[in-house]
């Protein structure tokens, strides 16, 4: 660790939804963007290094964890990037990447701010990003949920209809009706020893959802926010939290002086309990979590 380190503060969610089992799995993505800061104390780099071992742990639903599409072999993802020196980038329903975090940080470097679809798979080959189209075990058991859940009565997306999916139904091939509403994003921000901050989040978007769906993760001051005051980062249902511009709402209430736990608990108090919903954050002197469900998460300060 370098020695002329002085504080900062890593705080990093696996999703709101998912289990505390995979603590584990953000433990190893603080303690990589710790790594990181040693080595280049850049808030930025340090957010992307624990969203890079987040979507490549397979537990979580971002990059190689991400949920499927409906269809049971598309999978569609979303992250984005932003930063205090003005860095900010982001991928919408981006298919067979491998980092979608990465690339959204390549798209920061780009003319624009968002690239979606086969453009931004396109952009992916043009930075020679590696590409991904295995689909694992754990995404087709999760697939299978859905599946079921979406047969069943009780509404797979809160508040909306089985049949909506089956009206709007936009895949080539059909539905193959025979638990689960995954909706989980993974996120980190970052305080820097310098006083920068970061955040960095990624998603396999929600299940189930329709082709071509895009949540709050690639959304601007929804999934995510950063300023000279803060860093803040959301997970739950994209389409419910862009309702709040839930992350600039957050990064607001900072800008008041509220206290870092009572400004996130004030946003996911804005939600139904029935919506899955949490925050992460870092201001100049606090660290905070705070969901309406299990969400694994970790968080290192160094004072
Ligand atoms: N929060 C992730 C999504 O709704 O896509």
């Amino acid at each position: 660790m370098n020695k002329e380190m002085e504080g900062y503060a890593i705080v990093v969610h696996g999703g709101a939804g998912s289990p505390r089992d995979y603590d584990d799995g953000c433990e190893r993505a603080a303690r990589a963007a710790a790594d990181e800061l040693a080595l280049s104390s850049d808030a930025l780099e340090a957010a992307m290094a624990a969203v890079t071992t987040m979507e490549d742990d397979g537990r979580f639903n971002a990059g190689s964890g991400s949920v499927l599409c409906l269809d049971g072999a598309t999978v569609e993802m979303d992250a984005s990037v932003m930063d205090t020196r003005g860095r900010l980038g982001a991928v919408a329903c981006v298919q067979g990447v491998k980092n979608p975090v990465l690339l959204a940080r390549a798209v920061a470097d780009s003319p624009h701010w968002l690239l979606a679809g086969e453009g931004a798979r396109r952009f992916a080959d043009a930075i020679r990003h590696p590409t991904w189209d295995q689909i694992s075990e754990h995404q087709r058991e999760a697939h299978q949920k859905v599946l079921k859940e979406l047969a069943g009565t009780v509404p797979a997306m809160p508040g909306v209809s089985n049949q909506a999916f089956l009206r709007f139904w936009n895949y080539q091939s059909p539905l193959n009706l025979p638990e689960h509403m995954a909706c989980d994003t993974v996120g980190a921000v970052v305080r820097a020893p310098d006083g920068h901050f970061a955040v960095a989040v990624s998603t396999g978007g929600s299940a189930p959802s329709l082709l071509g769906r895009v949540g709050d993760s690639p959304i601007i001051g929804s999934g995510f926010y950063a300023g000279k005051l803060g860093a803040v980062a959301a997970t739950g249902i994209g389409e419910q939290i862009v309702r709040h511009l839930l992350a600039r709402t957050v990064y607001g209430w900072i800008e008041d002086g509220m206290p870092l736990e009572q400004a996130l608990k004030r946003g996911v108090d804005l939600f139904d309990p029935a919506i899955a919903v949490g925050l992460i954050a870092v201001s100049r002197t606090e660290a905070a979590v705070h969901a309406n469900r299990d969400m694994p998460q970790a968080t290192i300060i160094q004072p």
